[in-house]
């Protein structure tokens, strides 16, 4: 089992550090881990002028699989693009072909009233987020900000081919038949042709489903239904940008973003993990950060790159009896609980695991 870890920027460091006190209890009770650390991101750039060099690259590509904290800081967003952190993260996913981002958006019942909704609407929540990871709007030629007419003009491309799609449509129709065979795919095909072809190629594939029963819905509305009434969603598949903010929003339905962690998987379920959030500047550094999500990929990681599903339903048991104990970091917090910093809910974590 071998890891390559990506700690990134920001709370990169900080929830990353927590989850690899995670991996080392697991090696100590006899998994066989092996992990190695590179760098991702802004502090990539800082030291080596590439947010992703080719050092982490050789390390990922020889991985079985990557846990990634997270990359980006405003000290970095002034930079050329092609510098930036986060073309560092698209490279990456891009380069390892780990197109089905899984986001899994699951309310623990400790934590119905930590929600911004109330508790009778996401009580009980358990959606599957699945989203293309590596194309879309991201990736579409061509793209740039020119001068046309004496005015500047900033252009991208949203471009899906039917291979694509397809492969994508694949995995959410598995994944459907091993949850509640209730799918609902988000485009926006009464404007979008690219969505059009993703909306026909999804039906198509859905022939090969019959079990499955299949919804389209347009993606202004799917945002509009997650916060009227998200339990009538089981698995959700959508493109690139479209899965980008459905999962953010998903993520409050959770409690925090903090909670919500991902595998991102090719088709041989080599995987890169990372939860959902990004590096946090406001908080970084200042042992304030929810490491759940990030502990949860963890657990995401052995589930589908190791197909150790015990070791992974140790950790979420973890997480859930340190939630039962009324634990909590700041994001979390509600009156009648305990507000402990990140490194206290690592400490938590394994006292439990
Ligand atoms: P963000 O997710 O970093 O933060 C949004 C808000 O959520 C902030 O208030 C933050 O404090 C809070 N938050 C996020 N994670 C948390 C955690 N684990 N515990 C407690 N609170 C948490 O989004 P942003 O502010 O829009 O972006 C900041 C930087 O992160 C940008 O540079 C962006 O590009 C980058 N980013 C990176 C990733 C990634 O690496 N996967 C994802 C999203 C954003
Ligand atoms: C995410 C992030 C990234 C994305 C950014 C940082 C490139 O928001 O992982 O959700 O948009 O995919
Ligand atoms: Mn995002």
């Amino acid at each position: 089992m071998k890891i390559a870890i990506l700690p990134g920027d920001g709370i990169g460091p900080e929830i990353v550090a927590q989850a690899v006190r995670v991996l080392d209890a697991l090696r100590s009770d006899g998994l066989p881990i092996e992990y190695e650390y590179g760098v991702l991101g802004g502090g990539a750039v800082d030291a080596t002028g590439s947010p992703y060099p080719e050092a982490t690259q050789k390390l990922a590509q020889a991985a079985d699989a990557i846990l990634l904290g997270a990359v980006g800081g405003p000290q970095w967003d002034n930079l050329p693009r092609e510098q930036r952190p986060e073309r560092g993260l698209l490279g990456i996913r891009k380069q390892l072909g780990v197109f089905a981002n899984l986001r899994p958006a699951v309310l623990y019942p400790e934590l119905a009233n930590a929600s911004t909704l109330k508790p009778e609407v996401v009580s009980g929540l358990d959606i599957m987020i699945i989203r293309e990871l590596v194309g879309d709007i991201y990736f579409g030629e061509p793209r740039g900000i020119e001068t046309r007419n004496g005015e500047r003009v900033g252009y991208n491309t949203m471009v899906y081919s039917e291979s694509e799609i397809r492969r994508i449509a694949k995995v959410a129709f598995e994944t459907a038949m091993r949850r509640n065979r209730k799918l609902c795919s988000v485009d926006k095909m009464n404007v979008l042709e690219a969505t059009q072809l993703w909306r026909d190629v999804v039906t198509e594939v859905g022939k090969d489903y019959p079990q499955v029963e299949l919804s389209h819905m347009l993606v202004d509305n799917a945002a509009m239904q997650l916060v009227r009434n998200p339990k009538q969603f089981d698995v959700m598949v959508t493109g690139n940008m479209f899965g980008d903010i459905l999962s953010d929003e998903a993520s409050m339905l959770t409690g925090s973003i903090g909670m919500l962690p991902s595998a991102s998987l090719d088709a041989n379920n080599k995987g890169l993990y990372e939860p959902c959030h990004g590096s946090a500047p406001d908080i970084a550094g200042k042992n304030l950060a929810n490491p759940l999500a990030t502990i949860l990929s963890v657990a995401m990681m052995l589930r589908y790159s190791f197909a150790k599903e015990d070791a992974a339903q140790r950790i979420e048991a973890a997480v859930k009896s340190v939630l039962a104990q009324g634990l909590r970091t700041a994001d979390i917090f509600e009156a009648g609980t305990e507000k402990i910093s990140t490194t206290q809910m690592g400490d938590a974590v394994l006292a439990a695991l």
